[in-house]
Formats: C-alpha cells, sequence, structure tokens
C-alpha cells in the first residue's frame, strides 16, 4: 500500500489505476482506525479492484471549543490496518494541502434541512464542513463508488443528498455499525472514556433497543417513551444532547404512521460526546 500526501500523487495514482481498467472503491476517514473502519475496507475490496482510503481530520468539521486539539492522530498504526485490510492506496494530506488558500474563504457546500437538528443543533456548521471536504475528497478521488458507517446516520444522509443534488457520479454504500461485545459503537472517541464511563456507555445502546422493542410491541406514544429513555439514561450518569425518533429517509420527526424509523441519540460521558442510532423497519420481515 502507497501513502501519498499530495493531490497530485493522488490523481496519478489513480489515474494509474483507472488505465488498468480498475474500478474505485473511496473510504474516507479521519483516522484512529478501529474494526468499524477496517469492516469498510473490507467491504471495499469486495466490491471494487483499487481501494483508497483516506485520513483528514478536518478542521472545517469542527466547532470552537470541540475535540480538533486532541482527536487522536496515528498514522503508523493506521497504516498497518489499512495494509492488513486490503487498502491499496492511502491518501493522508495536510490541512495545507487541503486548504492551500486557508478556509476563511473556502467555498462551502451546505446541506440544508437534512443537516438541521439532531448533531446539526449542537454542532453548528459541522456538516457544511463534512460536506465540503467530502465533496473535494470526492472530486480529488473521483471513485466509482465510495462507504460510510451507519453509525453517523445523519452524516450520511447528508452525504447521500449532497451526491444526489450536485449529480456526482458515485455510488454511496452504508455500512452497518460495529459494535463491542456490550453492544457499544466503535468509535474513536472510545479511547476518551475513564474505566468507569466505558462501564455506563453501553447503556446507550441498551436504550435504543429498548425503544425499538416498545414500538415493534405496539408502543406509539413516543414522546412518554423518549422522556422515560431520556430519565434512565440521566440516572445512569449520561447527559443526554438529544434522544429522538425520526423518519428513517427524510429525518424529519416520526409521526405514528411512519414505518421507516430510526432512533438516534447523543450523549455526553464526562466530556466525551458518543452517538449511536438504531433503524427500524417496521414493514421489514422479521
Ligand atoms: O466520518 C468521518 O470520519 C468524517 O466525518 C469524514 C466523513 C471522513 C469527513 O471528514
Amino acid at each position: 500500500m502507497n501513502t501519498v500526501k499530495t493531490v497530485r500523487e493522488l490523481r496519478a495514482a489513480v489515474a494509474r489505476a483507472r488505465n488498468e481498467g480498475k474500478r474505485i472503491g473511496f473510504v474516507p476517514t479521519m483516522g484512529n482506525l478501529h474494526s468499524g473502519h477496517v469492516a469498510l475496507i473490507t467491504k471495499a475490496t469486495q466490491r471494487v479492484d483499487f481501494v483508497v482510503a483516506s485520513i483528514f481530520v478536518n478542521p472545517l468539521q469542527f466547532g470552537a471549543g470541540e475535540d480538533l486539539d486532541k482527536y487522536p492522530r496515528t498514522l503508523a498504526a493506521d497504516q498497518e490496518k489499512l495494509l492488513q485490510a486490503g487498502c491499496h492506496l492511502l491518501f493522508a494530506p495536510t490541512v495545507e494541502e487541503m486548504y492551500p488558500d486557508g478556509m476563511a474563504g473556502q467555498t462551502r457546500v451546505s446541506v440544508p434541512q437534512l443537516s438541521e437538528g439532531l448533531c446539526g443543533a449542537s454542532r453548528p456548521g459541522h456538516f457544511e464542513g463534512v460536506a465540503t471536504v467530502v465533496s473535494k475528497l470526492f472530486n480529488m478521488v473521483q471513485p466509482d463508488l465510495a462507504i460510510f458507517g451507519q453509525k453517523d446516520f445523519q452524516q450520511l444522509a447528508v452525504i447521500r443528498a449532497l451526491v444526489h443534488d450536485l449529480n456526482m457520479p458515485i455510488q454511496i454504500i452504508g455500512e452497518p455499525t460495529v459494535r463491542a461485545a456490550d453492544g457499544l459503537a466503535l468509535s474513536s472517541r472510545n479511547g476518551f472514556l475513564s474505566e468507569e464511563q466505558r462501564a455506563i456507555a453501553p447503556e446507550v445502546y441498551r436504550t435504543l433497543t429498548r425503544i425499538s422493542d416498545a414500538i415493534k410491541q405496539g408502543e406509539r406514544d413516543y414522546p412518554t417513551l423518549i422522556n422515560e429513555q431520556i430519565r434512565q439514561l440521566e440516572a445512569a450518569g449520561l447527559r443526554v444532547d438529544y434522544l429522538e425518533i425520526r423518519h428513517a429517509l427524510t429525518l424529519r420527526p416520526a409521526t405514528v404512521e411512519d414505518r421507516d424509523l430510526v432512533i438516534l441519540v447523543a450523549a455526553f460521558l464526562g466530556t466525551t460526546r458518543l452517538i449511536d442510532n438504531l433503524h427500524l423497519n417496521l414493514d421489514a420481515p422479521a
């Protein structure tokens, strides 16, 4: 696996693969890779001939006071994992390479509606930063398909929308969340948890499962269900940012008639913000 740091080298390497008739798959990441990322690379190797990953901690998607500076940077370990997973090319640019003219005047891509609410409400500008960097990366790599984790459910919806709205010829694939044995969704931020917090963290997924089970059993009083579960999360020691039931495609608040649902949560343990979600299609065969 080759690592390149400039757009010029990236384009040259991808062009070589294209000239050999290869289909290109792309997995954008911020590094500090775990089994969830490895699953995305593995999926890509099954679908295309040439897999490109990127590692770039994108300052544009972090708000003031967020964890940009302490976000773990573990390039050597990441390169090893990518190599083992069958990745062909890693693009690991600097901030200057991605934003050579600085960020203030950078053209932005914004996806209204889907970016509002949920994580968009507590992280203003976050999805604009994501949509902008992903658009840039897509134009740099020009992949046939790109793979993202479903753990960032709203992010995936935003990316699907931007690809559709801007007519990018890229197939977007969402891969199921990889979980620890106790249900906690794998995340680079889990490393920030103390032992005590790590023991509490699985309560996030248990909450989603309880809500999903209740809905499957016919519960339709969503406000009461949500309020009860918020109380339980807070009693367990989490500070809830949001816990909501939404329509899985539009992400608007779910009505009792909706059948394709997603339950989404963001909660703090100390200063670490965990997110998770559970997709529940009431029409899917059991
Ligand atoms: O999900 C992530 O790791 C990031 O938001 C992404 C998609 C790589 C954009 O920086």
